[in-house]
Order: structure tokens, then sequence, then C-alpha cells
């Protein structure tokens, strides 16, 4: 597929609209020119001073198998303990707590988990650790000395990157559950020290049949996030 069939049969109206985060995955390997396509398109986001703050580590093959059998069993262990190197929220409160409680929910009737079932609910999170049987996982880091405006920077890069997989037909899910195990990751591929762990995109071909993937989510309306301002 060339760039310009892609525009053709995708607006951006249709990315923004199609693209969801894929839970399940068919297997096979994303060709690695396409790879290579997709961060080219990403690589194009914008960012203060053009500094372009992120780094990515892509597995491919036999290196997300093994990323991923480590990934489960540390996540696994009783003894690992999160430590995540940027903070995660202490607490979610009112609309952010309704918000994050209605996906979780859609989530859980979507996979025929009850609610209050926390053995489920804890087996279906360990999936995170899985890449959730995806064939590569992108670990995306920071220059950490840059400060919040680089996980800004680099959150624009991760929608570039979501869209342009949805673009090549691939389907992609953002895991801020990767950078929980920072320390675990910084050893697993030796990534310098002045470099924070931001998240993983684990992306591949979609099983579109599984009752993960069988649901959207919600957005607010306008009237609940914009303030108009005219005289
Ligand atoms: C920065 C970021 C981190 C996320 N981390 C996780 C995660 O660790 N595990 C997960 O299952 N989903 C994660 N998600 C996916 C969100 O739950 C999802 O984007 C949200 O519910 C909206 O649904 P949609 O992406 O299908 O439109 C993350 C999304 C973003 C943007």
């Amino acid at each position: 597929m060339t760039t310009l069939d892609r525009v053709q049969t995708h607006t951006l109206e249709d990315l923004v609209t199609e693209r969801w985060s894929c839970r399940a995955y068919r297997d096979g390997s994303v060709p690695h020119d396409t790879i290579v396509q997709l961060l080219e398109l990403a690589q194009k986001a914008p960012s203060w001073c053009n500094t372009q703050p992120w780094e990515v580590i892509v597995t491919e093959g036999e290196g997300t198998e093994r990323f991923r059998r480590a990934l489960i069993a540390h996540a696994s262990d009783r003894d690992s303990t999160p430590e995540p190197d940027i903070p995660i929220p202490a607490k979610y409160a009112g609309v952010h707590l309704e918000r994050r409680r209605e996906s979780g929910w859609q989530l859980y009737e979507a996979v025929g988990i009850a609610r209050g079932d926390r053995e489920a609910s804890a087996q279906q999170a360990l999936k995170n650790f899985e890449l959730f049987g995806a064939p590569h996982a992108a670990i995306i880091t920071i220059d950490t000395s840059l400060g919040a405006y680089a996980a800004l920077d680099t959150g624009v890069y991760v929608a570039n990157f979501l869209l342009a997989a949805h673009s090549f037909g691939l389907a992609a899910i953002p895991q801020a559950a990767l950078a929980l195990y920072s320390p675990f990751i910084r050893d697993y591929f030796a990534i310098a020290d002045d470099r924070s762990v931001l998240l993983g995109i684990s992306f591949g071909y979609p099983d579109q049949d599984h009752p993960a993937n069988s649901y959207r989510t919600n957005r607010a309306g306008l009237e609940q996030v914009v303030r108009w301002v005219n005289d």
C-alpha cells in the first residue's frame, strides 16, 4: 500500500473514529518494513522546541516472546512491587472515577467478568503483561530532565503512532501498565539512567472476533470539556 492509497482510504475522521484499544491479537508478525513506515509517520509528531524527547524500543519475533515471558514472570511474582518512573494517579475521583469505572465495566461485561469478581479482574489485568497476545511491543522512554513537557510531547507521538497503526490495518493499545515495572524494563532493555519509562504500546493484527474487542468506549460531550468565552 502506498502512502497515497492510505490517505485515500482513511480520512483523519475515519482514523480517529475507528481506532480503539485492542486487547486481543491474531497470530502473525507485522512485516518489518511496515513497522518502519509506521515509525516514520509517528516521528512526524511536533514537540516543544522540536526536542523529540521520545525513544522507542520495538520488539519482533523471539524478541517479543522472550520479553513477554520475562514480564509475565516478573508481574506474577508476589515480591514484585510497582515502581513506575512517572508517578501514577494516587486516586481517581468525581467524573474521572465515573469514566474510569464505566470503561472498566464495559471491558468486564464484554469478556464476561461479573462485577466484584476480584480474581477474574486480576487475571484480566495480568493480560497487560502478556501484551494481550500482540506480536510486537514498543517501549517508549523520555528524557527525564525535560520534565512534564517531554511526557506531553511523547503523548502526541503516541497518538500519531496509534493512528498510523490503524491506517496500516493494524491495531494497538497504549499501556501505562507496562511502566509500573520501570526498573525491570530499564534493566531488561539496558535503558540509560537519564531516561524514564513512560509507557508501552502493544500492536499487531487485531482479533476482531474476540469479546475484548467487541465494544467501544464513550466520550464526554463538548459541554463537559469546553468553555467558550466570547465577551
Ligand atoms: C496513556 C495511556 C495509558 C493506557 N494504559 C492502559 C493500560 O495500561 N492497560 C489498558 O488495558 N489500557 C490502557 N489504556 C487504554 C485506555 O483504557 C483507552 O484508551 C481508553 O479506555 C479509551 O478507549 P479506546 O482507546 O478504546 O478509545 C491507556 C491509554 C492511554 C492513552
